[in-house]
Parts: C-alpha cells; sequence; structure tokens
C-alpha cells in the first residue's frame, strides 16, 4: 500500500500558539517514536478460538443486560486475531513505525494461572515476528482490563492480595517468551479507570466482603504491588527491558480563582495521576492528600514493600486525551466527605470537560462520541511540563493513548463521509503541535501513541463510539484510512529531524 502524498501547512494560524514558540526549534528528534495502539479485548474477536479462557469483559458483554451500549460483544471485534498481518501491513505502509497491543491473559493462561496454552503463545509469537519483519516496533502491555474469569470468581480478582503471585507468574511467561524480541513493557493499562470498575455486577460475579466503596482501594493496592513485583521480575530477566505502568490524565485547570477551586485542582492531581505516580516515582508510598482524604480506605504499605514499589517506572507511559476544569464541591469538603455515595472515591473535586474553541458545535442528544473539543496548544504544553517537574521520569515522558472520538461520525453513513475526519485531523495537528512546543522548551517527551489503530470496541459505550484512525467495516471486516491517519503521520514527515 504506498504511502499517499498530503501535505498540510505546518502551523494552524489559531492563536492559541504563542508566537514566540513558531520557530526553528520545532523539531521531534530522530529517536522519537510515534505508532498506534489497540487492546485484546477490543480488537481481537475469536474469543473462543484456540483454546482462549474467558475474561471478565465475556460475561459484562454476554450476561449483564445493557453494560454495553446496545449490547455489543467482543467476540468478532476487528477479527484481529485473524486479521493481524494485514493490521500490521497496513500501518507500517504508511510509515508507521510503532504498534502498543495487549495480550490477552486468558488466553495464554486460560484459567488466569496454572497451564499455559502454547496456541496463544504460538499467535503472540507470530505477531510479534510479524512487527519486526516490517520493521515496526512491537510495544506490549500484560494487562488492559480482560481479567481471567476464573481469577475473579475465585478470588474476586484484583481486590485480592491473592492476584500479586498470578499477575507475576503471567508476567514470567510472557517475559521469559518475548524478552528478546520486545523492548518496551506496559504493565498495567489505566488502574484509576478499571479500579472503578469495582464493584462489577454483584449478581453475575462472586460476591465480596469488601464494603462497596473501598473496593478501589483494595484494587489500587493490589495493581501497585502486582506492577512491582513484574517490573523487578522483568528486569531480573533481562535487565536492558524498558517497563513502565501504563495510566491516565489530564491537566487540570482550577474553574475560578478561588482558593477551594485550587484546592480542588490539588485532590485531583493526587487522585488521579497522584495515586499512581507518586508511589511509583517518588516515595512508594500514596500522594498526602489521598491519605489525608481516604486514609481509612487505604492499607498501609509497609517499608519493605514501599521499597519494592518506588523507582519501578522507566518511562512516564501516560493516557492523557484532554484537560478538564476543576471545581470544589458546592456542598463544601466537610459535607462531601460525608456523602456516602460516592462511587470512586471520595475526592471531592468535579470535573468539566473544557470546551474551548467555538469552532465547532457539540454533537446533538443522539451523537453517542464524546468529542473534547479543547485546543492541545492550550494546554499540552504545560502539563507535560508539570508532569516532568513534578514526578521527574528517568527515561522521560510517552504519550502512550491520545485520540478524540470524532462528533457525528457515528451518523455518518457514506464512506466519504467517514473517511473525512477533520475534528480528528485538527486535534492531531493540535496536539503534535503542542508537544514539539514542550520539545523545544526542554521537556523530554520521547514518543506518542494514537488510540486507536481503527475503530473498535469502546467498553460500555460499544462500537458506536469512534476512536480509530481506521475504519472498519464490522461485516465485510474491510479496513479503510482516515484522513487523520495521514495528517498524523505527515506532522513526522515534516517535523522530525532524518
Ligand atoms: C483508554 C483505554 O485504555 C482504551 O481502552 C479506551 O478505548 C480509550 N482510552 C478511549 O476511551
Amino acid at each position: 500500500i504506498p504511502p499517499p502524498t498530503l501535505y498540510y501547512p505546518p502551523l494552524p494560524t489559531g492563536q492559541q500558539v504563542p508566537l514566540q514558540s513558531r520557530n526553528e526549534s520545532w523539531k521531534f528528534p530522530k529517536d522519537f517514536w510515534y505508532g498506534v495502539a489497540g487492546a485484546a479485548y477490543q480488537i481481537e474477536g475469536a474469543v473462543k478460538a484456540e483454546g482462549r479462557g474467558p475474561s471478565v469483559w465475556d460475561v459484562l458483554t454476554h450476561r449483564v443486560t445493557n453494560y454495553v451500549r446496545t449490547n455489543d460483544t467482543g467476540d468478532i471485534a476487528d477479527n484481529n486475531y485473524y486479521q493481524y498481518k494485514e493490521d500490521i501491513a497496513r500501518i507500517a505502509a504508511i510509515g508507521i513505525k510503532t504498534y502498543s497491543f495487549s495480550l490477552s491473559w486468558s488466553r495464554i493462561l486460560p484459567f488466569g494461572s496454572g497451564p499455559v496454552n502454547e496456541q496463544a503463545l504460538r499467535h503472540y509469537d507470530d505477531l510479534i515476528d510479524t512487527c519486526l519483519q516490517y520493521g515496526v516496533t512491537p510495544m506490549v502491555t500484560l494487562y488492559h482490563w480482560d481479567t481471567p474469569l476464573f481469577l475473579q470468581n475465585l478470588y474476586g480478582g484484583w481486590l485480592s492480595p491473592r492476584i500479586i503471585p498470578d499477575f507475576t507468574e503471567y508476567a514470567r511467561v510472557v517475559f521469559t517468551r518475548w524478552h528478546s524480541k520486545v523492548h518496551y513493557w506496559f504493565t498495567v493499562n489505566e488502574p484509576i479507570v478499571f479500579c472503578n470498575f469495582y464493584p462489577l455486577p454483584t449478581n453475575y460475579f462472586k460476591n465480596t466482603s469488601i464494603p462497596k466503596k473501598q473496593q478501589p482501594y483494595f484494587c489500587g493496592h493490589h495493581v501497585l504491588l502486582s506492577h512491582a513485583a513484574a517490573y523487578h521480575l522483568g528486569k531480573g530477566i533481562n535487565s536492558s527491558l524498558s517497563i513502565s505502568f501504563k495510566t491516565n490524565g489530564g491537566y487540570k485547570i482550577p474553574l475560578t480563582d478561588s482558593e477551594s477551586d485550587a484546592e480542588a485542582v490539588q485532590r485531583a492531581w493526587d487522585f488521579q495521576e497522584g495515586w499512581f505516580a507518586h508511589p511509583t516515582f517518588l516515595t512508594g508510598d500514596y500522594p498526602p492528600r489521598l491519605k489525608e482524604y481516604v486514609e481509612t480506605f487505604l492499607t498501609p504499605f509497609t517499608e519493605e514493600q514501599k521499597g519494592q514499589i518506588v523507582n519501578t517506572s522507566d518511562i512516564f507511559a501516560h493516557d492523557a486525551y484532554t484537560s478538564d476544569f476543576i471545581m470544589a464541591p458546592d456542598t463544601g469538603i466537610d459535607a462531601c466527605l460525608s456523602n456516602t455515595t460516592h462511587d470512586l472515591y471520595p475526592a471531592c473535586y468535579n470535573t468539566t470537560k473544557v470546551y474551548s474553541n467555538g469552532y465547532w458545535a457539540i454533537g446533538p442528544a443522539s451523537d453517542p462520541g464524546s468529542p473534547w473539543l479543547n485546543k492541545a496548544t492550550d494546554w499540552v504544553p504545560a502539563f507535560l511540563r508539570y508532569m516532568q517537574d513534578t514526578w521527574k521520569p528517568r527515561d522521560g515522558i510517552a504519550i502512550a493513548e491520545f485520540g478524540i472520538s470524532e462528533p457525528y461520525e457515528s451518523l455518518r453513513s457514506s464512506l466519504a463521509s467517514i473517511l473525512l475526519d477533520p475534528v480528528r485531523s485538527s486535534y492531531y495537528r493540535d496536539y503534535l503541535s503542542a508537544i514539539l512546543i514542550a520539545l523545544s522548551e526542554g521537556v523530554n517527551v520521547v514518543g506518542t501513541l494514537a488510540w486507536s489503530i481503527y475503530d473498535n470496541l469502546e467498553w460500555s459505550q460499544g462500537y458506536s463510539v469512534k476512536f480509530g484512525i481506521q475504519y472498519v467495516n464490522l461485516t465485510t471486516q474491510e479496513r479503510y484510512f482516515k484522513a487523520s491517519a495521514f495528517e498524523y503521520v505527515n506532522m513526522f514527515n515534516i517535523y522530525q529531524e532524518k
């Protein structure tokens, strides 16, 4: 597939980009990597093939009515389990040299622990080898939310410390198999999101005695210990591996100048980035405001555990899609803390998305997309600088996911209208321009991964919310590049040092 020639004027004329930043120093360094990402349950399909065991997501999609919008499932998804060769060939053809995917734990260990499924290992052998044949760097995530069902029902999955040796054993299998072919590893994807899945719908999974509000903290606790154990084990197998957590968040802007909003912003940092970044980059322990606000929910780490956890992320691999306005709760802090209806954590801040551009309308009610209409040049440089100054990651920062669901996209039906995705295109241009600014100001950003390689099962939103830089016809399984795929690559054609 020959790469098409597309050229866009390098600099958008928007006033958001400070003029003094637009100069010759806008360059992606030679070794800056850029790629696309996907995750096993969202793209693979083939859920009953070649010995795969079930994961919690098979139950959530099949048994729990309306857990997923329109009751979509990952049974077939993008058929990536069978079309991965084509998928890798396609991204390589347009110049994308990095592919980030996750392994399905319950393919490799159908029961989560115990017997290893050789067929699954051979499948991923070939996927990884295909990447290497095409000159594409594989980046592997061990856990992207698809807990083996057996472990969920045996002991409650991430709610139990029993997951730590099981996750470590799984890590041993995969590091041992692929350490000589895969350099970049991510242990666990977006813990603040999947720990928020707890409690899982109780009729369908084994019940637990852990109170509802505490479940996310139990999950987070075992995630940190599992991550740390896997990190040390991986380094023991091959000390040159790059192993990192994969977290998520975004820039936080106080809505007003009030002191209470400023404090809410501090809580938001600690409860989002800080929950996992503070222990892994700084102290081995939870950040101060987490301890202050939810002390009674947190299991303390022993000194030995803190020593295990600290310095266990080589890169700050962070999924940062957008920024948020942050507000203190109207009711004041005390009322907020005593409110028992919080689902995730009584962090006591509210967020609202930043709708700042005004150059397109927000989709109508029938549009299931959730466009995040802020301009990256307004917040990304500040955000990256803040991350570097606060958590000081040793090997730099990677934007491990970024992307946008194009407004109205799922309401379009002609192929031509789907493949022209101007909002997503300008999102990638703006975001990458913002990274260029940050780089020129000395922030060590090392790579980006666009979410996603193609439209896929957007979890509880089903297939109707689309983040892909490719469209997939789910009936024929044909893939098509959207305009944004070329826009993304073209930013590097223009700005990367040769
Ligand atoms: C984060 C998750 O890691 C991914 O699975 C999801 O599809 C995207 N963001 C978009 O919401």
